[in-house]
């Protein structure tokens, strides 16, 4: 059997940040950049792992799989080998060769898209035919249990099921998701600080007590709250004296961003781009400021897309610290905005920035070509 090659796209999340793991709403798209994953069966219980971009090959016994990452690229591949195998879809070896075009640390989620390829991959072996979120979820519990890092599921989720042309609203409690045309007068632009973000760092999972203690004082006075989603602006603001002021102030960004993403919604699907940029700024703004997952590098490549031809609006894109901007561009302007804000950034920081102009794309699927693994 010729190996069959999978493919899983990054992601960009237009608004709505930090929001998936307190049950909101967000609005990402799947971007060009991709993972593919090329898969052969084996009759053994081995998993050999390669990639084209790192020399080292690993060797694994699908019978005694590590129980801890070893901290190299394989640990996605391991993490979603294991939680397949928990739910009896791995019964043989495999041989997976992955070649990985996301900007690594870039906050594109390259990790979802080697989790999604590789999930459907695997998966393609047995001939388990699992639905796209609930594939999702299982690429999510690899990073949550076994990477280690306590990612909501936003991209994993669009990884598997973005559409090119379109954003795609996302419930995170319900999982019920509806897909928004993107207008096609605009580009993404994607501005890569080239500060490398690490999402498995302390400060990712300590926003994620922050919000959970949030919840914690919050039901004292507001019973039957399970998580920010179900906190409004004034319930919010009623209970501002009971909590420390830094809990306060995360709280304050999820519960106003959720308003932000819904409003946004509205805006693409009215065409009311200037608005739209409008809402992206300011969630820049509060995550700088209430959130605090910005850094200068991203609030200098925000501060450089001010007044361009084009630019409707701009912010920070993931989950901070380094990373990526994503901003929104009128087409035809978007190769001068490219070179201007790179030109400006460089005069700022005295980094040479990477910009990618990009369109939306599909979610995971099968490629039709075949490679040599
Ligand atoms: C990372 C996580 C996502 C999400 C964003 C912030 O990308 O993987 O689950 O929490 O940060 O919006």
């Amino acid at each position: 059997m010729p190996p069959r090659v999978f493919i899983a796209p990054g992601r960009v999340n237009l608004i709505g940040e930090h929001l998936d793991y307190n049950d909101g709403f967000v609005l990402p798209c799947a971007i060009e950049f991709s993972t593919r994953a090329a898969v052969a069966p084996r009759t053994d219980q081995k998993l050999v792992l390669r990639s084209a971009e790192f020399p080292e090959q690993f060797e694994f016994d699908l019978t005694n799989l590590p129980q801890k990452p070893l901290g190299k690229w394989s640990d996605y591949v391991l993490g979603v080998a294991i939680m397949l195998r928990q739910e009896g879809h791995l019964p043989h070896g495999a041989n997976l060769l992955v070649h990985g075009e996301v900007p690594i640390g870039a906050g594109l989620s390259s990790s979802a898209a080697i989790e999604v390829a590789t999930a459907l991959a695997l998966l393609s072996l047995s001939g388990a035919r699992l639905p796209l979120p609930k594939i999702a979820k299982l690429c999510q519990r690899a990073e949550n249990e076994f990477v280690g890092a306590r990612v909501g599921i936003m991209d994993q989720f669009v990884s598997c099921l973005g559409k090119a042309g379109h954003a795609l609203l996302l419930d995170c409690r319900s999982l019920h998701f509806q897909l928004v045309p993107l207008p096609e007068q605009v580009k993404l632009v994607i501005c890569n600080t080239m500060v490398k973000h690490e999402l498995s760092g302390g400060e990712y999972n300590r926003r994620r007590e922050e919000c959970e203690e949030g919840v914690r004082i919050l039901s004292k006075s507001t019973p039957g709250i399970k998580a920010l989603r179900d906190v409004t602006p004034q319930q919010l603001s009623s209970s501002a004296k009971t909590m420390p002021p830094v809990i306060y102030k995360r709280c304050l960004h999820v519960v106003e961003e959720i308003q932000r993403v819904l409003q946004a919604v509205d805006c693409l699907r009215s065409g009311d781009l200037d608005q739209m940029g409008r809402l992206m700024s300011a969630s820049h703004r509060s995550l700088r400021d209430l959130y605090e997952v910005s850094c200068g590098e991203l609030d200098a490549m925000v501060e450089a897309a001010d007044g361009l031809p084009g630019y409707y609006g701009g912010r920070m894109t993931g989950g901070g610290f380094g990373g990526c901007t994503i901003n929104l561009v009128v087409s035809e302007h978007s190769e001068a905005f490219r070179e201007s804000i790179a030109e400006r950034y460089r005069q700022r920081t005295g980094i040479s920035p990477e910009i990618y102009v990009c369109s939306s794309a599909a979610g995971a699927h099968v490629e039709l070509k075949t490679a040599a693994v």
